[in-house]
């Protein structure tokens, strides 16, 4: 069955030092009893990885990259493989942040084969997609994350989905301060599970998490996990401070 999951991506924030306090300051308030049944992901950057993972060790907090290039290894000056993330430990990896296929367009034909990649490698993909406020406001929000899904992630075998969780961000949400209300959440997490249901099974749609990210805070995320079909958080802004982001694992 599908696990509660917190997960905090850093960005490009936290120095060496920083980075390490934030995770002395998170593993204080997480054990494994408090925090039965839950995930907590942190995400650093590239460079503070390796001492995350080391810090890391003897707690619940498990380590996720933010990016991954798609080839084995070669010629791209600046980028990471999956093998490098591996090798120091690394076993998930977020795909897809919308910041990268805004900022790096970063295509869903691109996406899919950086899935493969980190799935070939024994990664754990968290996917994130979502809509723009243009789509949203034209209506197209479901039609943009359906074609998401499919060109990215529906080439899988069903066996696959046991290695990904879903991030479903609205741009429009995402650093704003404006939230997806709880019943916008809602009702895409479960257009969500329809889709896949459709496109798979119902057992698979049941089984597949599906966090929800874009402004989320200690004080609105009991609200939004309260919903059925969200089973977790993908935090930026508010998982730089220890006490905002055990809030919010707190209220999962
Ligand atoms: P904020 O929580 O700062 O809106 O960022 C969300 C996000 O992009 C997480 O990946």
């Amino acid at each position: 069955m599908r696990k509660n999951i917190v997960a905090g991506n850093w960005k490009m924030n936290k120095n060496l030092k920083e980075a390490k306090d934030l995770i002395k300051g998170i593993k204080k308030g997480v054990s494994s009893k408090k925090s039965k049944g839950k995930r907590v992901i942190v995400a650093p950057s590239f460079v503070n990885l390796n001492s995350a993972v080391k810090r890391t060790e003897k707690s619940i907090i498990e380590v996720a990259a933010q990016n991954m290039h798609e080839a084995k290894s070669g010629a791209f000056t600046g980028e990471v493989s999956a093998d490098m993330l591996s090798e120091i430990g690394i076993e998930i990896v977020i795909l897809g942040h919308s910041e990268r296929r805004s900022i790096f367009a970063e295509s869903n034909e691109l996406l899919a084969k950086k899935v493969d990649t980190a799935l070939a490698n024994n990664l754990e993909v968290i996917f994130c997609f979502g809509e723009s406020l243009e789509d949203r406001k034209s209506e197209k929000h479901f039609e943009v994350v359906e074609t998401q899904l499919r060109e990215s992630l529906f080439h899988l075998l069903k066996e696959n989905f046991s290695n990904i969780i879903l991030a479903y961000e609205p741009v429009w949400a995402i650093g704003t301060g404006e939230t997806a209300s709880p019943e916008q959440a809602q009702e895409m997490h479960a257009f969500i599970r329809q889709v896949l249901e459709k496109e798979y099974n119902k057992e698979l749609a049941d089984s597949v998490s599906i966090l929800y990210g874009g402004s989320v805070k200690p004080a609105n995320a009991e609200e939004i996990f309260s919903k059925p079909d969200v089973d977790g958080g993908l935090i930026g802004g508010a998982s730089l401070k220890p006490k905002d982001f055990l809030a919010i694992v707190e209220a999962i």
